[in-house]
């Protein structure tokens, strides 16, 4: 073997473990992993949770309560200070449950829960 025969021979090599090597690997695009897009997001009393007790419980919690409701519950210090008596209320399906005509939804349920547990933020 001379020289030139083995400089021909390694160059051949060379060429096609390069080109073997470089399939179509990176053209397959890997799908986004990513299940929980915004984990760090925090329910706050500002963005999610006022909504929902103007919307259900304010008809009687006003800031004048009416309908024998002993309290309101208009402000975010009103509604963070009773927030264990409101988490039992509205889990309720018998006596003494909130709304008194009705029923929050899971998903209102599970974001009062959740602001709780998030540590009361009111933004
Ligand atoms: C139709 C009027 C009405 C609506 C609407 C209403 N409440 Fe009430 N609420 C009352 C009355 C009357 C009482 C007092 C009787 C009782 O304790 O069950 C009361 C009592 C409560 C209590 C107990 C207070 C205490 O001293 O422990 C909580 C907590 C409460 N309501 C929360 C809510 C929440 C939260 C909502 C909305 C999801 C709501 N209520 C909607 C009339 C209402």
């Amino acid at each position: 073997m001379n020289f030139k025969t083995l400089f021909y021979g390694l160059a051949i090599a060379l060429f096609a473990f390069n080109c073997s090597s470089s399939g179509d690997d990176d053209m397959t695009a890997q799908p986004d992993p990513d299940p929980d897009p915004t984990p760090t997001e925090k329910v706050t009393y500002n963005a999610d949770i006022k909504s929902i007790i103007t919307s259900n419980c304010t008809s009687c919690h006003g800031s004048t309560p009416s309908n024998n409701a002993p309290m309101s519950l208009t402000t975010y210090a009103q509604v963070s200070s009773y927030i264990n008596s409101i988490l039992d209320r509205i889990n309720r399906t018998g006596a003494g449950k909130m709304p008194v005509n009705g029923t929050l939804s899971t998903t209102q349920k599970n974001l009062i829960q959740k602001w709780k547990d998030d540590g009361l933020l009111e933004n």
